[in-house]
């Protein structure tokens, strides 16, 4: 994702804080009015920017979490303590102003990859994000047979979204699965290891009923940058093949921060 972080954006608007839903102390979604004329894919990302008191103009990219259909905005987000922004955003509520710039970005866009009888969608905590977008806007389920969308946090408090994904598993059963992993507070019955040792034991495979390989899978990661460059190895060595201007491939990658 584009680390620019200072900038004076090009063309942008206040928007007002619609809604904030709040999933662990460091964790929470944010809803903004959207503008009329922005448009966006599921995986795109955007930034959202404020003045701060001491005048300086900061902005941070994020992941869009809504679908294009929806009239609102929404984002995941994670606090960085020390952070620029986010701690200034923690601190806004329901009606406060926030900018946000009206530029759509990134790659990490589902129609990049072939189509295949089966899509895994695998993210560690706030990588989860793009997933959101693509599973609400429902065109990814109409080009793979299956998906399987595999989240990865530390605490369960950290799994954003587990109701939304566990209703939408529960009405369209062994199409879509969902794959919630709690790595630092196991749960019998719940999986706890990380996702790259999983899938090198034929665990993640063998849980979900569903195959990782690179004829009819196709792979996308997103989260945690050792984790993309651990999954990048991984499906290398399973002849994945990554997607290239005009190409379609079977792996698709989103360094998340
Ligand atoms: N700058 C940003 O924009 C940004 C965004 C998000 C997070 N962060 C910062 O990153 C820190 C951690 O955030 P987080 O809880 O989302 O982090 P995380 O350390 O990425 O942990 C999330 C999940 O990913 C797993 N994981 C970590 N490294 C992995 C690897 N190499 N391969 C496979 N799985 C791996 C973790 O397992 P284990 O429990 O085994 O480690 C955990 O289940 C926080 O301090 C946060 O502030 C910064």
């Amino acid at each position: 994702m584009d680390p620019t972080t200072r900038h004076s954006a090009q063309r942008w608007s206040n928007e007002r804080i619609t809604a904030v839903q709040r999933w662990a102390p460091h964790q929470w979604s944010l809803r903004i009015t959207r503008p009329a004329d922005f448009r966006f894919q599921p995986g795109h990302y955007a930034k959202l920017g404020l003045a701060l008191a001491d005048g300086q103009e900061v902005w941070r990219p994020y992941s869009i979490v809504s679908a294009p259909a929806e009239d609102d905005l929404e984002f995941l987000l994670t606090l960085v303590p020390g952070g620029a922004l986010t701690p200034a955003l923690d601190a806004l509520g329901v009606g406060d102003a926030v900018r946000f710039e009206h530029l759509a970005m990134g790659f990490f866009i589902e129609t990049q990859l072939a189509a295949g009888d089966r899509l895994w969608m695998l993210a560690t905590g706030s990588g989860l994000g793009p997933y959101v977008s693509m599973l609400r806007d429902g065109a990814a389920l109409e080009r793979h047979g299956q998906i399987a969308l595999v989240h990865s946090v530390r605490y369960a408090n950290e799994l954003a979204y587990a109701d939304e994904f566990r209703a939408l598993a529960a009405r369209l059963p062994g199409r879509v699965h969902y794959v919630p992993v709690v790595t630092r507070e196991p749960q019998e019955g719940r999986l706890s290891q990380r996702i790259p040792v999983m899938i090198e034991s034929g665990a993640l495979e063998a849980h979900v009923g569903m195959a990782m390989d690179a004829q009819g899978s196709r792979v996308m990661v997103c989260g945690n940058p050792d984790f993309t460059t651990e999954m990048r190895r991984i499906l290398n060595g399973r002849a994945f093949q990554p997607c290239r201007r005009g190409l379609s491939g079977s792996m698709l990658f989103e360094k998340y921060w």
